[in-house]
C-alpha cells in the first residue's frame, strides 16, 4: 500500500531514490514521484502515471543536489492513478509522501478551502501538506510545524517531509504503516521496507508509531509526534542479516520466480537452530506452560491458508485449534477464554487486519504470538513473542517462499507445543524437508510443465480440489493461480464438490488435484472421477500417481517425489506456484507487480 523512500545525506539522491523506489514497487504501481533540491536551492518535483519506469524515464540523467530528498510510489485510494495525484504533494516550501489513510480529509479540506487554499489532486495527502504549510507560516519553525498540524489530524500515516528553508533536513513520521531508519555512514535513509536501502546500510531502527524522526545526514533524532521537543533521543539501531542479494532478480526472469526457487533455502534458514536435540523452537520455552488452553490462528490471504496448514498440524499433535481470517474475526464478538493464545501470521508483520485482530485479542487477555518474516515489523513489536521465518525480503507481490516458511514454523511449533518429546518419524521429515525441496527444485524444468502449462492457458475454469492437507493447498493453489493469472479459480475442499461447485464442470474446465495427504487418497479418487465423468479435465499432482490409471480417474499429472507427507506439502506447494507462474508468464502477464493488488496491506 503504497512505497516511500527519503535520503539525507551527500550523494546525488536521485539515482538512490529512483532504484530504492523499483525495489519497492511491490507495494504499489499506480503512480510515482519525487521531490529534491536543485542547483538553485528550490524544491523540485517530478511525478509520473504508472510505474517506476516512466518515473525514471522522466528523471533522466538528473541526479539532484546532495542533501534531503523524498520518493513515492503510490497505490490508489483517493483518487485516480493520475499524475495529479502522485505524491509528492507540495503547498509553499513543503513537501511530502504519504503512506495511510487521513479519515477526517473531508473536515480538513473543507476548512483549508475556507482559509483560502486552492487544491491541486483529490488527494487526502494534499491536506497534509498545505496543514504543514500554514502551520510553517505561523512557527516558522519545522518539526514543530509538522507536530502541530499532526494534532489536528485522524487517520493513519507514515511520512516523509522536506521544506524549502532546510535542505539538508528530512522529518520522517510514523503513525500506523511501517517507516524503517536506515543508519549509514554520515547518511540516512527512511523507507517502508528494507530492501529500499539494503545495498547502503544493514543498520535498522524501525520507527514506533506515534513517533517523529528529524534527520540531517547521519545525525537522526527520535521522538514522540505529541512531546515536546525535549523528549529527543538517539534511535538505536538493529543489524538485519539479509543479503542485498535477496532485492535481486540475479538470472531469474521475475522475482516470483527466484521466489519459488528460494524455498528450500528459506525453509533452511527458519529451520536454523530451532530444532536441538530432543526439543524444538527454544526460543518459545518462556512462553509455556504447554499445550496452551486454546489456540487460534488469524491471517489473511496465503498467511491464512498457512494458518489452515498448520491446524491440521496441530490436531496432528492432540492440539484443539480454529483459524479465523482477521477481518471478520476483528469484528465479531470474542468469545475466547482469558489466557487464550491467539496467533497472529504476516508475512510483512505489517498486515491491517491482522494486527488489529491481535489488538483485540490482547485487550481481552489472550496471549499473542506473532509469526512474521520482516524483523522490527509491527507484529514483532505488538505481540508477547514474534517467531521470525527467515524467508528472506520477499518483493513478488504473490507469496512463495514466504508461505513455504510459515508452513515449516507451523509444523516446528506443532511438535514443540505438544510438550511431548517430538515424533521422530515427523521431526525427521521436517529437517530433511530443505533438502528434499532442493533437490525436487531441481527437477522443476520448465519443460517439465509445458503440457500441463498449455492446458491450463486454453481452460475457460480451473478449480483445485483437495482433501485433508490438499484441501488448504487448493485454496493457495487457486489464489497464486487466480492473483497472477487473471483467470477465474477456486480451491474447494475435494468432498464438497457434489455440493455445487461441481455444476461448473464442462468440457473446458480443469481440475487442479494436489494429492500428497495419502490417508484420504482414495476418497479424493472418488472425487475426481465424478469430475471426469462431467467432462472435466483432471491434473492430479501427487507421489505414486500410476500410469494405468490415466483415462480413469486423472487426464495428466505431475509426480512428486515418494516422501513422508510432511515434506510433500512443501513440494506440492512449490508446484502450484510454478504451475501459476508459468500461466501467467505464458499469457503476458506482469507476475511481479499484478494488477489492483499490493504487497503490504497496511490499510483495513
Ligand atoms: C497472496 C498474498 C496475500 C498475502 C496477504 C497477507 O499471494 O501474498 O494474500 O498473503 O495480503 O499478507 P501478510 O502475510 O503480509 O499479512
Amino acid at each position: 500500500m503504497c512505497g516511500i523512500m527519503g535520503y539525507s545525506g551527500p550523494r546525488p539522491p536521485l539515482p538512490l531514490l529512483v532504484s530504492g523506489l523499483e525495489r519497492l514497487e511491490y507495494r504499489g504501481y499506480d503512480s510515482s514521484g519525487v521531490a529534491f533540491f536543485n542547483a538553485t536551492g528550490a524544491i523540485d518535483v517530478l511525478r509520473a502515471a504508472g510505474k517506476v519506469s516512466v518515473l525514471k524515464e522522466r528523471v533522466g540523467s538528473l541526479e539532484g543536489h546532495p542533501g534531503a530528498a523524498i520518493g513515492h510510489i503510490r497505490w490508489a485510494t483517493h483518487g485516480a492513478a493520475t499524475v495529479e495525484n502522485a505524491h509528492p504533494h507540495k503547498s509553499g516550501p513543503i513537501a511530502l509522501v504519504h503512506n495511510g489513510i487521513i479519515e477526517n480529509e473531508q473536515i480538513l479540506r473543507e476548512r483549508l478551502k475556507a482559509e483560502g487554499v486552492l487544491f491541486q489532486s483529490e488527494t487526502d495527502t494534499e491536506v497534509l501538506a498545505h496543514l504543514i504549510r500554514l502551520e510553517y507560516e505561523r512557527s516558522g519553525e519545522f518539526a514543530e510545524s509538522v507536530r502541530r498540524a499532526l494534532a489536528l489530524v485522524e487517520g493513519s500515516y507514515a511520512l516523509a517531509i522536506l521544506c524549502q528553508d532546510e535542505p539538508a533536513d528530512l522529518i520522517a513520521v510514523r503513525q500506523g504503516p511501517p517507516l524503517l531508519l536506515g543508519m549509514g555512514e554520515g547518511e540516512s535513509f527512511v523507507a517502508s521496507d528494507i530492501p529500499a536501502f539494503l545495498h547502503f546500510t544493514r543498520q535498522v531502527y524501525a520507527f514506533r508509531s506515534g513517533e517523529i524522526g528529524l534527520i540531517r545526514h547521519g545525525d537522526v533524532r527520535v521522538g514522540e509526534i505529541s512531546s515536546p521537543s525535549s523528549s529527543w533521543k538517539s534511535p538505536v539501531a538493529q543489524t538485519i542479516s539479509w543479503d542485498p542479494f535477496f532485492a535481486e532478480k540475479g538470472t531469474y526472469r521475475h522475482f516470483m520466480e527466484k521466489e519459488i526457487f528460494e524455498g528450500s533455502r528459506a525453509l533452511m534458514d527458519t529451520l536454523a537452530d530451532r530444532i536441538v536435540p530432543w526439543k524444538t523452537l527454544p526460543e518459545l520455552a518462556p512462553f509455556g506452560p504447554f499445550p496452551p488452553p486454546s489456540l487460534t490462528f488469524v491471517a489473511c490471504g496465503t498467511s491464512w491458508h498457512a494458518a489452515l496448514l498448520g491446524r491440521y498440524f496441530m490436531e496432528s499433535m492432540g492440539i484443539p485449534s480454529a483459524v479465523e481470517i482477521a477481518s471478520e474475526f476483528r469484528y465479531r464478538p470474542l468469545l475466547l477464554p482469558g489466557g487464550s493464545w491467539v496467533v497472529g501470521i504476516s508475512q510483512s508483520g505489517e498486515t491491517a487486519d491482522t494486527l488489529g485482530a491481535l489488538e483485540l485479542a490482547r485487550k481481552a487477555g489472550c496471549r499473542t504470538l506473532g509469526i512474521s518474516n520482516v524483523p522490527g515489523s509491527s507484529l514483532e513489536r505488538e505481540t508477547d513473542l514474534c517467531l521470525l521465518t527467515h524467508a528472506g525480503p520477499e518483493i513478488g507481490v504473490a507469496s512463495t517462499k514466504a508461505f513455504q516458511s510459515q508452513v515449516a514454523l507451523l509444523m516446528l511449533l506443532s511438535l514443540a507445543l505438544s510438550g511431548a518429546e517430538p515424533e521422530t518419524e515427523k521431526l525427521e521429515s521436517l529437517i530433511r524437508s530443505p533438502h528434499r525441496l532442493e533437490m525436487f527444485l531441481e527437477t522443476m524444468s520448465s519443460e517439465r510443465f509445458d503440457q500441463a502449462v498449455e492446458r491450463l492457458r486454453q481452460s475457460h475454469l480451473v478449480m483445485f480440489a483437495g482433501r485433508g492437507l490438499d484441501y488448504p493447498l487448493s485454496l493457495e493453489g487457486a489464489l497464486k493461480f487466480k492473483e497472477i493469472t487473471y483467470r477465474p479459480a477456486d480451491g474447494y475442499p475435494g468432498g464438497e464438490l457434489k455440493h455445487g461447485p461441481i455444476a461448473l464442470v464442462e468440457p473446458g474446465v480443469t481440475v487442479i488435484a494436489p494429492m500428497v495427504d495419502s490417508n484420504l487418497r482414495q476418497k479424493e479418487i472418488s472425487n475426481l472421477r465424478e469430475i471426469r465423468a462431467r467432462g472435466g479435465y483432471v491434473l492430479a499432482i501427487g507421489p505414486s500417481i500410476p500410469e494405468n490409471q490415466r483415462g480413469i480417474w486423472y487426464d495428466d499429472r505431475i509426480d512428486l517425489p515418494e516422501v513422508p507427507v510432511w515434506s510433500g506439502v512443501f513440494q506440492a506447494a512449490a508446484v502450484l506456484q510454478y504451475l501459476a507462474y508459468r500461466v501467467a508468464v505464458a499469457l503476458g502477464n506482469d507476475v511481479d507487480q499484478p494488477r489492483n493488488l499490493a504487497k503490504s496491506v497496511t490499510v483495513e
